[in-house]
């Protein structure tokens, strides 16, 4: 057998109608696209064909961008949307390859919630799901679950890594072979292949079995996109693709490696996490068209939308009390998403911005790396970070759908291809396969330290 190239792995950021936070108000967007099936079955039609590993859904559990006002409120747009997993189902059976990616919270579900809903769409699209696991940052989420302010950073880890003991306890539930359905014996599944969880900790009491056999792909894909301290030595433990947002190739080599490091410290083979940074591509077919599509969008970018963004950005640090054209205050710590806070600072420091300056750079990538040229342009970025082992793929975030998604797919698709960085064709049904990330035994995830590990900060 010949040895196996490394080629990337994509994943496609379908925010709708855009990625860019003025998408809606683009003359091609359907603006109501976020609950239109019709729209997001199109979008995976085209993924599929641009053989994408996997489609992913972010979310949050209510409106998490901070305003003052109805009248602030409706100048966002695009916060209506389906709930993921219920999305998920639908397209599961209107799709064949692409892996169905969704966010869920382990700070305002119950493990068992999650672990039956997550192993139903695994067997409803044979092999195909992947759980973005978060802990949540707003305090606007909270608030739709009975507290005032979210929990603090370090208890949400804590809560979510009990979390995963149980969901991952519950789906090994049942041996892969337990259900014989044996109508001659009586026997509806074998009872050697029943493995009751009976998990008593701190935050959860959960006795199983889950009411579902295990899943096809043994546990759906595991991702996770923390990247403080303690969010790293979550993924290191847990994660098999990690999602990340970085700004510079250093920055993102740096990352890699430390994941990579981190997992081994966990006893894992370091080759089965993918680390996927997010990419915000504008494409045209010359430089100074992909410059003006960038043009029209940022001219759509309501100034109240751009400073509110900045504002989560920095995890609901208030600003409004400092000038447009002055630098970036100082900032006091927040129990948000402390890495986006110190990618934002950073940024901003770095290049000298103005406040101003610093929200409209932020408006499409929301710190996620810009791209803005040709085909050729955004694909030689990506084999940079690829070869110089800063990215195992990317995060795909067209701008604006679809069209943002059919440039990926008819203009960057065909150049990586023709490079050799990425398939042709799918190599497999399920997305591990697709992925390369190996089927679980029954008891795996029992078999390493539950952590935290020694890069965690102290809980
Ligand atoms: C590509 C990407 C997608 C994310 N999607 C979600 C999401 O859908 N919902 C959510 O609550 N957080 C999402 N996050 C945020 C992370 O889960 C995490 O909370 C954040 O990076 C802060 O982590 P930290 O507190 O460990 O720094 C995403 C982050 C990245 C980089």
């Amino acid at each position: 057998m010949g040895v196996t190239r490394r080629t990337l792995r994509l994943g496609a950021f379908l925010l709708t109608p855009g990625y860019h936070v003025a998408s809606w108000r683009h003359p091609t967007a359907r603006a109501d696209g976020g609950l239109d099936f019709a729209h997001y079955r199109e979008l995976l039609h085209t993924a599929e064909r641009g053989k994408f590993d996997m489609f992913f859904v972010a979310d949050g559990v209510g409106i998490r961008t901070p305003y003052r006002d109805a009248d602030e409120l409706s100048r966002w747009g695009r916060f209506l949307q389906f709930d993921p997993l219920t999305l998920l189902s639908a397209l599961a059976v209107h799709t064949t390859h692409i892996g169905l990616a969704a966010t869920a919270s382990t700070t305002y579900n119950e493990p068992f919630h999650i672990a039956r809903k997550f192993a139903s769409i695994d067997h409803l699209s044979a092999g195909r799901a992947a759980w973005n696991i978060v802990t949540s940052v707003t305090d606007a989420e909270a608030q739709n679950f009975n507290r005032d302010a979210q929990p603090d950073h370090a208890s949400r880890y804590h809560r979510a890594r009990e979390f995963m003991e149980v969901v991952t306890g519950l789906w090994d539930s049942w041996d892969d072979d337990a259900f014989g359905y044996d109508k001659e014996s009586g026997r509806y599944f074998d009872p050697a292949g029943l493995h009751v969880l009976d998990h008593k900790g701190e935050h959860f009491s959960v006795r199983g079995p889950l009411n579902v056999a295990r899943p096809p792909q043994g546990y759906p894909v595991l991702i996770q996109a923390g990247a403080s301290a303690d969010g790293q030595d979550f993924a290191a433990r847990w994660a098999e693709v990690v999602f990340t947002a970085a700004q510079t190739l250093d920055e993102a080599r740096a990352f890699h490696r430390g994941m990579k490091r981190q997992a081994a410290a966990y006893g894992r083979d370091p080759d089965q996490l993918k680390v996927m940074p997010g990419l915000f591509p504008v494409i045209g077919r010359t430089r100074a068209e992909a410059e003006d599509k960038y043009a029209v969008l940022q001219d759509l970018v309501d100034p109240v939308v751009g400073l509110g963004l900045l504002t989560q950005l920095l995890g609901d640090i208030d600003i409004s009390g400092c000038p447009l054209d002055g630098p970036l205050p100082e900032l006091p710590p927040t129990e948000g998403s402390t890495s986006r806070q110190q990618l934002v600072y950073d940024k901003a420091r770095r290049e000298g911005l103005t406040i101003k300056e610093l929200y409209r750079s932020l408006t499409g990538g929301r710190g996620h790396r810009i791209v803005i040229g040709t085909p050729e342009d955004v694909a030689d970025l990506m084999e940079e970070w690829f070869t110089a082992e800063a990215a195992d793929g990317f995060n795909v975030m067209p701008p604006v759908l679809p069209e943002g998604l059919d440039d990926f797919v008819d203009l960057v698709v065909p150049e990586l291809q023709r490079r050799g960085l990425f398939r042709t064709e799918y190599e497999s049904s399920t997305l591990r396969g697709n992925l390369g990330i190996d089927r679980p035994a029954r008891g795996a995830a029992t078999e390493l330290p539950l952590g935290p590990g020694p890069f965690a900060t102290q809980e």
